[in-house]
């Protein structure tokens, strides 16, 4: 039913409800709420929460798809609900489901446990391990550097990408995407000092030759990155690990020196 200025119209959001104080599995709860061609998902669990059920739980934060707080799984794919569009995510019947990012245990309604997303992240040490000997002026990388890690710069670990994984799905030792995306930044990292470590751990049983290039992450990742193919490259440097370490000793005496 529309409003009398036309453009605010009511609509259903279906909620996946979960507290494990009371409840023995999930269930779906619908909620009426007003749609106007600005209300995005999280505005309409917002008005949720604040009008209509308090015990609604979910995250969220910078509301500018940048925190990551707020992936969720939407009419059965993994979105930033924050940078969704209401309208643009009915149903023919008016309707929108939301519930929680799959394969990750749900603490309550849509907030899920991610230790274990965040365990993998820690397990590729996503952090740069520069040399000792620092240049004093600064690090001279090229374009074509910048540009080959550009793709695992913008990955702002939502999950998004880790939950829409069967391999996760059956295997929580799995590194996952995202953290294999960080790990390809960091190999590729002309500063980093370990690229050879870290090529061996990605290429133990638990890393790139787990993935069954299922393709998921690409289709899920809200900035349209590729762990696919950053997990491809992966595999390509670990097959030439010692190659690859050599080159990278090499790089590093020049990174003080101007660009030719
Ligand atoms: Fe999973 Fe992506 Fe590989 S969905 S199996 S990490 S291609």
């Amino acid at each position: 039913m529309s409003n009398a200025n036309g453009k605010t119209r009511n609509v259903t959001v279906r909620v996946q409800r979960f507290n494990p104080d009371m409840d023995k599995k999930p269930h779906m709860q619908d909620f009426t709420v007003p749609m106007t061609p600005e209300t995005t998902l999280l505005d309409a669990l917002q008005y949720i929460k604040t009008e209509l059920d308090g015990s609604v739980t979910f995250r969220k934060s910078c509301r500018h798809a940048i925190c990551g707080s707020c992936a969720m799984h939407v009419n059965g794919a993994n979105k930033l609900v924050c940078h969704t569009p209401l309208a643009e995510s009915l149903t023919k019947n008016d309707t929108v489901t939301i519930g929680p990012l799959s394969y990750l245990p749900i603490i309550k309604d849509l907030v899920v446990d991610r230790t274990a997303f965040w365990e993998q992240y820690e397990r590729v040490k996503p952090w740069l391990v520069p040399s000792d000997d620092m240049p004093e002026t600064e690090f001279r990388v090229s374009q074509e550097e910048v540009a080959a890690v550009q793709n695992a710069e913008t990955c702002i670990m939502c999950g998004a990408c880790y939950s829409s994984c069967q391999v996760i799905a059956m295997n929580k030792q799995y590194i996952g995407p995202h953290a294999l995306l960080k790990s390809f930044l960091r190999v590729l990292d002309p500063r980093d000092t370990i690229p050879g470590e870290r090529l061996a751990d990605v290429a133990g049983g638990d890393g790139v030759f787990r993935c069954h290039t299922i393709f998921n992450c690409i289709d899920a990742c809200p900035k349209g990155l590729n762990p696919t193919q950053a997990i491809e490259s992966l595999r390509k440097l670990a097959q030439r690990r010692i190659a690859f370490e050599e080159e990278r000793r090499e790089r590093r005496k020049h990174l003080a020196e101007p660009i030719k």
